[in-house]
Order: structure tokens, then sequence, then C-alpha cells
């Protein structure tokens, strides 16, 4: 079965993950409920291990999903981490991710992240600024221990994506430009505690085209022969992550278009130029690996009419799923139960959460089959950036984690009771 575009798929009119029935799932561990498929997260993963070229090393964006259990199987097999604070470092190596497989990205590592990296003694540190490079090679010298750096590169190029998620323009805070990076470089290799190792850039997410990737090769390219022929010989270029998912109606539709590449199309693209070129690769993937492979279940509470409008009101919100609200992203809504559909006409509808925000909107303006309350409702690819950035808001509780293994299921988090909202309080 081939799980990994498809894991959620309705047998009998109800939906399941795998062969696991989601209203069973919310049946037992109530909702809201992140759902992932086990199947689909190796078969993704193994996607990339397989498609990549030898000494390749494929670092997972642990931001995008930092669950434990998740972290661990995609460890297993065989994905090395990137990590943008302490926090995800210290859940990369909980989850047995070997430290020659981690790279630390990020534009504010504090002394004691550096120091906690250094601790670790992890592949590379990513470095963003003068400043942070200063720090590091101060720490790095009172502790007579090398730090293995790579520089950002902010390589101006336009990944053509959502201006929130864009971040390889000069105007944006990441990295620095080209120039800048070289003369880091060779202040790395001039000082005795430093040890240059790469080159990085990550040009943004959810970027649907290939040929931004096919540029940013070859820039980086450009700036590891130029650091050859001044004796900097690096151990690997690191192209980011950013590939994009379909977040349209994918499964509805029998002649799938698909609207961005495939795993192994935009491996091909960013790994060829570069081993043609000599140079190891680094990917640092994140939604691509785990974004199909997730939804979020809500039952809904009411349905309300006001202004012309219908309105389903579900049991959660931007608190458990910020995207729609923050960058009016898409996900696709399916009812759990479909029977209904097949006997009635959609009406157009918003589906909204409790939120106190008109912004917690879920779906704006979506041709909707008729809904009652205690309906549950699965909200797609939700797998990357959902409980990640799921927040209390409202005094709202972090929702449960389930994994599910063929027709198993089980709760790889727990979700929240009242009593961690006094977590740490006076
Ligand atoms: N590497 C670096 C340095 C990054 O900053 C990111 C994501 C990644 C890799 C992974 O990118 P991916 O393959 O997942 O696109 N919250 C937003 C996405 C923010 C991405 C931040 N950086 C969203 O929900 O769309």
């Amino acid at each position: 079965m081939n799980w990994g575009q498809n894991a959620f798929q309705y047998h009998d009119n109800q939906l399941h993950c795998e062969d696991a029935p989601l209203a069973a799932i919310a049946e037992t561990v109530g909702t809201p409920v992140y759902v992932y498929s086990q199947a689909a997260l190796l078969e993704r993963a193994a996607a990339f291990v397989t498609a990549v070229p030898p000494n390749t090393l494929v670092c997972y964006a642990t931001k995008a999903n930092g669950n434990p259990m998740l972290l661990r199987l995609l460890a297993e097999a065989g994905l090395g981490g990137d990590v943008t604070s302490g926090g995800e470092l210290f859940l990369a190596l909980h989850a047995g991710i070997l430290p020659d497989k981690i790279i630390y990205s990020g534009v504010g590592k504090t002394q004691a992240e550096i120091e906690m990296a250094l601790d670790a003694r992890i592949r590379a540190l990513h470095v963003e600024s003068e400043m942070e490079l200063g720090t590091i090679a101060a720490i790095a010298e009172s502790r007579r221990q090398i730090a293995r750096i790579g520089v950002r590169v902010n390589p101006n190029i336009d990944a053509q994506t959502h201006p929130y998620i864009s971040t390889g323009l000069h105007g944006h805070k990441f990295g620095v430009n080209p120039e800048r990076a070289m003369a880091m470089m060779q202040q790395a290799a001039n000082h005795p505690w430093l040890e240059p190792v790469g080159i990085a850039a990550h040009i943004g997410s959810q970027i649907t085209k290939l040929s931004p990737y096919a540029e940013t090769a070859q820039f980086l390219i450009g700036m590891a022969d130029e650091l050859a022929g001044m004796g900097i010989a690096l151990d690997y270029l690191d192209m980011g992550g950013g590939l994009g998912i379909d977040y349209n109606e994918p499964q509805l539709t029998k002649n799938i278009q698909q609207s961005t590449p495939s795993i192994g199309d935009w491996v091909t693209a960013v790994s060829e130029p570069i081993a043609k070129a000599g140079y190891n690769l680094v990917l640092e993937p994140g939604r691509s690996i785990v974004g199909p492979v997730g939804a979020l279940i809500t039952r809904v509470v009411y349905t309300k009419e006001q202004g012309g409008k219908q309105f389903i009101i579900a049991d959660t919100g931007m608190n458990d799923l910020l995207r729609p609200s923050l960058y009016q992203a898409h996900h696709p809504i399916w009812p759990v139960n479909k029977a209904s559909v097949v006997r009635h006409p959609s009406s157009v509808v918003d589906i909204v959460g409790p939120i106190c925000e008109t912004s917690d909107t879920l779906a704006k303006e979506r041709p909707f089959p008729p809904t009652e309350p205690g309906d549950l409702l699965a909200i797609l690819q939700a797998g990357a950036y959902g409980f990640a950035m799921a927040s209390n808001y409202n005094g709202r509780l972090r929702p449960a984690e389930v994994l599910v293994n063929s027709d198993q299921f089980h709760i790889i988090r727990q979700r929240q009771t009242y009593q961690h909202l006094l977590d740490g309080a006076a």
C-alpha cells in the first residue's frame, strides 16, 4: 500500500488513517486530536534516504513536528536533525539522533545554546552573523574545543512562496550576503578554534518550483569553488529545506494533478548539480516529510447562521492549527463520515474555531456537505507546523497526538489537562 501520499482514505464512507477508523480514535482519545500515519512517515523518510547520493546527510527540520516518537522513528530511519534552539537540540538528542548528524541553524543562538551544541559535539553550527561568529569563536577558545561552523548565506533568490515563509532575499533577517559569508569563512579558517566545514542556504518554505533551487545550487557551488581557490575545502553544501506539499484537495479527485514536485524530483534537482561539482550535500526537509502524514480531527460543536453566512463551529481553532489564520493557508477538510456527502448537496460555509479572534477560521467560504453538532471533521495535511505551532491561547489545552500503525493506534502525547495551565506558575 502506498500510504506516503494517501494515508487518509475512505473505506465504506468512513475516513481511516491507514486501516484505523478516525471515528474510533476520536471516540477513544477525544477531540481535537492530531493523528499521524507511521507507514506514511517511514515511506516519506525512505523516499529521501533512497533518493540522495552517497555521503548526503538528510537533516529533518525538527521545527516542523518535534513529537519525540516521530523523531525517534525518523532517527531510526537514518535521518539527522536540523535544530533551531536548545529545546530542539534537546529533543533531537533525546530521540537518539546522532550528534554527528545534527546541524544547528538560527539567527539568535544564545551563549548557553552554543555551549550546549559544543557539549553535544554536533556536526556544525550554521552561523548567521559576524557577531555570532565572534561569540562562537570566544566560547570555542575558552573551552579549547574546535567549533565546526557553516555560514548561512542569503543568496537573494526569490523562492516564489508566501512572503511570511520566504527567507532568502536580502531584506530578510536570515543569513549574510555572499561577500560577508566569504569573509566569515576566511576568518574562521584563520582562527585556531574554528573549523569551516560548509555553507548553507535555505530560501524559504512551501516552495513548489524547482527553478529557485537550481539557482541556489549554482550559487553555492560558485561560492564553494571560490573558497576552494582560497584553500578552504568544504565538507558539504547545505541546500536547506522548503519543498512544498499539495494543500489542494489531493485525494478527492481521481486524476491527481501533482502541483508540487515529488520528493524524488526535488532530490534530483538539488543533488545532481552539487554531486556533479564534486561536493557532498546536506538537506533540511521538514514539511515534505511530516506534512501529509498527519490530520487534525475535530468535532463540530454548533452550527450557526449570521449575516447571510453559515458557520460550522469546531472544537479546534487557531490555537491548535495556526496556519489558516497566519498565512491564509488552505487545508483540505473532510467529513469523517462521508455518507451525508453522497446524499446531499454542499453549501458554502466558514469553518471556525472557538477562539475570540475573527481570524480564527479554519476554512473560509468552502463548499461543504450538511453538518451537524457532533460530526467529526478531518483537517488534512496538518502533520507539519500543526502541533508544533499550537498554543494555550484562550486557556485551551494542547491536543493529544496519536500514531497509527495499520489498524492499531497509540497515544504518543497525552492531551493536556487544566493542571498544565498552572505549570511553573507561582
Ligand atoms: N531549514 C531551515 C533553516 C528552516 O528555517 C526551515 C523552516 C527548514 C529547514 C524546513 O523547511 P520546510 O522543509 O519545512 O519547508 N510555519 C510555516 C513554515 C515555517 C518554516 C520555517 N523554517 C508554515 O506553517 O508554513
